[in-house]
Order: structure tokens, then sequence, then C-alpha cells
């Protein structure tokens, strides 16, 4: 497979019905308890819903992220990149693309939940300005884990 250095090359674009496949290739290899095509399908027509694609020229969809947007709160509800390719700065680049896009439509407070034992989410999400706000007791099946809630002002 076609590898790249950086993200520097990715193209940010919203998710488009024909990258579902793609998304689910990251997706069931990324979580063990994952959304279904259908999920994003029907997300994608929703406008209260931003899914955005990190996408390489040659390699295709790298990264993906989803976030709800109610009135000025945000909710990550989804973010994953292609094994081959972490830490390359992929999650960096869109993320920060996401939350000015977030910014833009009015958007002041972003929560998420992320596994207790996700370090390098936990990272990626610290080194945004995002805090620790509670904890919900065995939130995630698969295996059954903890989730942290973490907060960003934007
Ligand atoms: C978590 C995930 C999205 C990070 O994506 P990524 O493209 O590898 O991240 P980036 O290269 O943009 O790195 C951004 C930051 O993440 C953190 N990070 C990345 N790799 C890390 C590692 N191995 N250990 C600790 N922190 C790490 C660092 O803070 C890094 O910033 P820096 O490079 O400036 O130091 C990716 O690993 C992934 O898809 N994981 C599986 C799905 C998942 O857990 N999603 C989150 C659910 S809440």
């Amino acid at each position: 497979m076609e590898r790249v250095d950086t993200a520097a090359d990715a193209t940010m674009r919203p998710m488009r019905a024909e990258d579902v496949d793609a998304v689910i290739g990251i997706e069931n290899r990324q979580f063990t308890s994952p959304w279904d095509a259908s999920t994003f399908l029907d997300l994608i027509d929703r406008p209260s819903a931003e899914l955005w694609v990190a996408e390489h020229p040659e390699a295709g969809v790298i990264a993906y992220a989803v976030l709800w947007c109610i009135v000025d709160q945000g909710e990550l509800a989804n973010v994953a990149v292609r094994p081959e390719y972490a830490g390359l700065g992929y999650a960096r680049r869109l993320l920060d693309g996401m939350f000015v896009l977030a910014k833009g439509r009015g958007i002041e407070t972003v929560f998420l939940e992320v596994r207790s034992s996700n370090a390098r989410a936990t990272e990626l999400y610290r080194s945004f300005g995002f805090t620790d706000v509670g904890r919900r007791k065995n939130y995630y099946e698969k295996p059954r884990e903890d989730a942290v809630v973490m907060r960003l002002t934007l």
C-alpha cells in the first residue's frame, strides 16, 4: 500500500456516501463495537451532524471524524485513523479543521467520551485543551470499561 510521511498532503472534506466503504474498513479495524454503514449513511444527510474525512490523493480516505452539533454544544462522536497511518498527524489535522468548523457553527463547548485505557486518544484530546469532567462507570463493552468524559471550550 502507498505510504505517506505526513498528513500535510491530505485534503479535509465532508464525507460522501461513496466514502462509506473505506470508512467502514477503518471502523471495523479500530473498534470492537463498530458503527455500521447505515449509521454513517443516515448521518451524512443530517444537518446536525458534521462528518469529515482526511483524504490522501493516492491512498484515499485515511481518517474520519463525526461531530454532533446541538445549538452551542458539540459532541465528538467518532474519530479514527487507518492504523498504518497512525502518528502522522492525520487526527490532529482533521480535528483542527472540525473545531474551526464547529466554532463557525456557533459551537462553544465540545464534549467527548473516551475509554479510560485509550492513552493515545486521551493525549491527543488533552493537546487540544480538553480536560476531564467526569466518568461513566462501565460505559463500554468488549471489553467492559469506564468512559472518561472530556470537555473543550472553543
Ligand atoms: C487516536 C487516533 C485517532 C490518533 O490518530 P493519529 O493520526 O495517530 O494522531 P496524530 O498523528 O494526529 O497525533 C496527534 C496526537 O496524538 C497523540 N499521540 C499520537 N500517537 C501517540 C502515541 N503512540 N502515544 C501517545 N500519544 C500519541 C499525541 O498527542 C499526538 O500529538 P503530537 O504528534 O503532536 O505529539 C488513532 O490512533 C486511532 O484511530 N485510534 C483508534 C480509534 C480511537 O481510539 N479513536 C478515538 C476514540 S475516543
